[in-house]
């Protein structure tokens, strides 16, 4: 039997319990969740015309070129155009989105453009082609203004059919000398219909979960493959057209998939992350470079002396998120259209960052913020390797240090996962909190992939999560890790969610994670099978919380054992009880979840009733069961 003590409240559960860490990786921002359909929009990759094509039968040399405003720090680069007697089809460009461009029949689609006209007028035919080359939606844009002025000009069309690899022509009519810029294309239906804004299917993915925070931009993208290609908030605040690209760190020969057109763009920037954790009511927890590069790449930092702008960009965030109007970087959020602040309350620095090196840094940033915010909680990286010599180091510096809260990050295997799930049982309770944030079980080789996200991987996560929520005094927050895959852009398989250009699924791990976070509760409740903790003890996990406002005890049980077990479950403490539910998700420990069949393991709910305290459990094979009890 398992005894559930209702009556035991043993610690609060804080409401950033469970949450999501978002990483422009795998097409996650750019590509991905920022709703953007033109790949390359203002010729600032690498190569000025990747993602372009040159069409049309009355090309001549150089009536097309890329020009740069040497001296430009941002955005130097336009496309200029001779256009000469053109009617449609003589000159034109096509762009070919990210692994194409997802339309959908009946939806419009905003597209605009800057431009410039030294001369003439040009009208533009913007049109959608399917995979065959037929045209499935146009329209016409009339540029109107001819001087030597940048100006933006938009126009609306609307796709005739749903095609997941369509792309973009736009034809050249008329006589003109024109330049033309930051060319862009967003669905309307983008989440809460912002122009220029997220895709509204992958949001809400995320808003079902109702996380309790969102941590972001990374991951090692933060750090960046050197320090001139780390993460810098400055530049991702502002008018679209002034952030400057970068190229993305996973931008690389990664295993078997490279992803030679991955930039991250900062249409997705501070601001818009801000707006996101507002909008999911989720604690915004940014993580901020620490002057080192990624260690697995380049052992690149800035001297200690040097280090000042760092952290200066640290206190300016602050400013930028909670400060008034009157302060500088509250002004410009407020510009951005939000005069009332962001209330951050967390805040990282560094990732997965390690030596003596790190901690030198840490300190540092740690006195300087804790000076002017000490009420700013600040959370410090002991990597991802959670059995290491390196990682024992970091966690007993950073406990030294008297760090708010350490973040952990373990990527292993399902048997890891369980041999694991009693491993914050010992951990100080008066110390450092934990911030348990990137994990995932991995099958086989996370780099090949050749295991994705099966439901055995999902139910050694769910049993190790009873252990973080049993010691919810000691684990303050967790993520899994990475988020959102693009099935046709990814580096690093699993993931919890994964997207085409049309479609979203959820994996079984996705389910898992939802389960847990939208069922968190308020307060720990002690719990015992037969005086021992349920962490193992026959196959079974286990852990149980009240919620003492929605009143209602919740049983999380994870099986991970092949057979039926049969488990008395006894609600020991005077809360009555008679009603409830169970919600179960369980199935083949190698089934997974597809875009065809997205729902295969998903959860499924049904009514129980409790009679005399007690009710019988029949916990089916490889099972995540989740009671609801009402008193
Ligand atoms: O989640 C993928 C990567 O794993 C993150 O960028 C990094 O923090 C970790 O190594």
């Amino acid at each position: 039997s398992i005894y559930i003590h209702t009556d035991q409240s043993i610690a609060p559960i804080q409401t950033t319990m469970w949450g999501v860490f978002f990483e422009d990786i795998n097409f996650g921002a750019d590509g991905g969740i920022y709703a953007e359909l033109i790949k390359n929009r203002s010729f600032e990759f690498a190569k000025p015309l990747m993602g372009w094509s040159i069409k049309g039968k009355k090309i001549k040399e150089g009536d097309l070129l890329i020009l740069n405003r040497q001296g430009s720090p941002f955005n130097p680069r336009f496309l200029r155009l001779n256009v000469q007697e053109a009617a449609k089809g003589d000159v034109g460009i096509l762009n070919e989105g990210f692994r194409g461009i997802g339309v959908k029949k009946g939806l419009k689609y905003d597209f605009s453009l800057m431009y410039r006209q030294h001369r003439g007028n040009v009208l533009l035919h913007v049109e959608f082609v399917d995979e065959k080359n037929a045209v499935i939606g146009s329209t016409l844009l009339k540029l109107a203004s001819t001087d030597a002025n940048w100006h933006q000009q938009e126009v609306s069309l609307v796709s005739t059919a749903t095609a997941e690899k369509a792309k973009l022509n736009i034809w050249f009519e008329g006589n003109s000398l024109v330049d033309v810029d930051m060319i862009s294309l967003f669905p309307s239906d983008t989440w809460k219909g912002r122009k220029g804004g997220l895709r509204g299917d992958m949001v809400q993915m995320l808003a079902d979960m109702k996380p309790g925070f969102i941590r972001f931009p990374g991951g090692c993208i933060v750090e960046g493959m050197d320090l001139a290609n780390r993460y810098q908030w400055k530049k991702t605040i502002g008018p679209i057209e002034n952030r400057q690209l970068i190229m993305n760190r996973w931008n690389v020969e990664f295993g078997h998939r490279p992803a030679p057109d991955y930039f991250q763009t900062f249409g997705l920037g501070f601001f818009e992350y801000f707006q996101l954790a507002e909008d999911l009511g989720a604690q915004a927890l940014p993580i901020l470079n620490c002057g080192m590069a990624c260690q697995y790449n380049t052992a690149e930092l800035i001297p200690l002396e040097d280090l000042g702008p760092y952290i200066q960009d640290a206190l300016d965030l602050i400013e930028f998120a909670n400060g008034d109007e009157n302060s500088k970087w509250g002004k410009m959020r407020a510009s951005m259209g939000h005069p009332k602040p962001f209330h951050l309350k967390y805040l990282g620095v560094g990732n997965e960052n390690w030596g003596p090196q790190y901690i030198e840094r840490a300190k540092l940033f740690q006195q300087k913020i804790k000076e002017k915010y000490p009420e700013i909680k600040l959370i410090f990286s002991s990597g991802t390797d959670p059995d290491s010599e390196r990682f024992h180091y970091l966690n007993n510096e950073l406990r030294a240090m008297k760090a708010d809260i350490i973040d952990e990050h373990y990527y292993r295997s399902p048997d890891w996962f369980l041999k694991n799930a009693s491993r914050y049982d010992s951990y100080d309770r008066k110390g450092a909190k934990v911030f348990a944030g990137e994990f995932a079980a991995h099958n086989h080789n996370k780099i090949t992939g050749s295991d994705k996200n099966t439901w055995q991987a999902a139910i050694a996560e769910a049993a190790f999560m009873t252990g973080l929520e049993r010691n919810a005094e000691v684990v303050n927050m967790a993520s899994y890790a990475p988020l959102f895959a693009h099935s046709e852009g990814w580096q690093w398989a699993p993931d919890l969610i994964w997207v085409n250009n049309l479609n979203v699924y959820g994996t079984p791990n996705y389910y898992v994670q939802k389960l847990f976070s939208t069922n968190k509760g308020t307060h720990v409740l002690g719990m015992t099978k037969e005086a021992k903790a349920i962490s193992g003890v026959d196959g079974l996990y286990a852990s149980s919380v009240i919620d003492t406002v929605k009143k209602e005890i919740i049983i999380k049980i994870v099986n991970t054992e092949k057979t039926t077990l049969n488990q008395t479950i006894v609600l020991d403490g005077k809360k009555k009880i008679s009603v409830g539910t169970i919600t179960i998700i369980d199935g083949d420990p190698e089934g997974k979840n597809s875009f065809e069949q997205a729902k295969n393991f998903s959860p499924k709910e049904q009514n129980i009733s409790v009679k005399k305290q007690q009710l019988v459990l029949n916990l089916s094979p490889n099972s995540l069961n989740v009671l609801k009890l009402k008193y």
